[in-house]
């Protein structure tokens, strides 16, 4: 449909234009202002001056192309759930990695119409991968289509999970479910510390699930669509659908879906 290439391309022209200003920060450390804790609301995650920058820049870049459409971002754009016209975007996925000069970070920008993801695109600044996705197109990396692994059992499959700034109870059920996949003779965990992009790392087949207690909106809003249509399957970690709200996440290679909830289901959800 030639409406959603026209989003597409808004989708990743507003990524380029964040990841831009985040790379520039990222050769530049030094430059990094970490702001205020207190102004992220609930939050103890970091937040600097590039996530602030870059979502701006995402903002310009959405509102030049759709002036009447809302934006949903982690910082200060506040558009409504239930908006009929609804970006929903994270300039900076893996602020943490990104403070400490760990190069694996990612902007995320995901179009919603009525509720219904319909695209998506997250670039991967510091390789230049760019990850692309439509309803019902498929899912690329690169322009390269890609696709879920086929594992069918936890002892061929290697495990994604995060961790929310949270370090009690939601942690240690994290480490309780951890402990008991690797009963399962799962291959290892890799915590990335890019929800986005470990949401990628399922639909290229690099995982044969993630799984995260609480994530927002804008850590999944493109990169669950790219899951789905490279072939997985995407929930909250009890099974139900997923909302567009804080919830916990499980992705999968829609083959071991039910054998990771049934691991999930026994540890509390948030
Ligand atoms: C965080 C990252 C991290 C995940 C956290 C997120 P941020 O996003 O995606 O991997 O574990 O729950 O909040 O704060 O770097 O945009
Ligand atoms: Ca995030
Ligand atoms: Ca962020």
């Amino acid at each position: 449909m030639k409406i959603d290439d026209n989003h597409v391309g808004v989708a990743v022209a507003a990524a380029n234009a964040a990841g831009q200003i985040c790379s520039r920060y990222f050769a530049d450390l030094a430059s990094l202002q970490v702001a205020d804790k207190t102004q992220k609301e609930e939050s103890q995650g970091l937040v600097t001056n590039a996530d602030i920058e870059a979502e701006r820049a995402i903002a310009d870049v959405i509102h030049a192309a759709f002036p009447d459409h809302q934006i949903l971002g982690e910082e200060e754009q506040q558009g409504s759930i239930d908006a009929g016209h609804l970006w929903i975007v994270d300039p900076l996925d893996g602020t943490n990695n990104f403070a400490h000069g760990i190069p694996h970070y990612a902007v995320s920008v995901a179009y919603y119409r009525d509720g219904m993801a319909q695209c998506g695109a997250i670039l991967q600044p510091e390789t230049g991968d760019l990850y692309t996705v439509a309803q019902g197109a498929g899912a690329f990396k690169n322009q390269q289509r890609v696709a879920v692994n086929l594992q069918s059992s936890l002892d061929q499959a290697m495990l994604a999970v995060g961790f929310y700034y949270d370090r009690g109870p939601m942690m240690r059920a994290t480490l309780a479910a951890m402990d008991n996949f690797f009963g399962h003779g799962i291959h290892g965990f890799r915590r990335m510390g890019t929800a986005a992009l470990d949401l990628v790392g399922v639909g290229m087949g690099q995982f044969g699930g993630f799984f995260e207690f609480t994530l927002s909106p804008w850590d999944f809003a493109a990169a669950a669509l790219f899951v789905r249509e490279a072939g997985g399957k995407v929930s909250t970690c009890q099974g139900d659908e997923l909302p567009l709200a804080k919830t916990s996440v499980l992705a999968t290679n829609k083959i071991l879906h039910p054998t990771m909830l049934d691991v999930l289901k026994s540890h509390r959800d948030f």
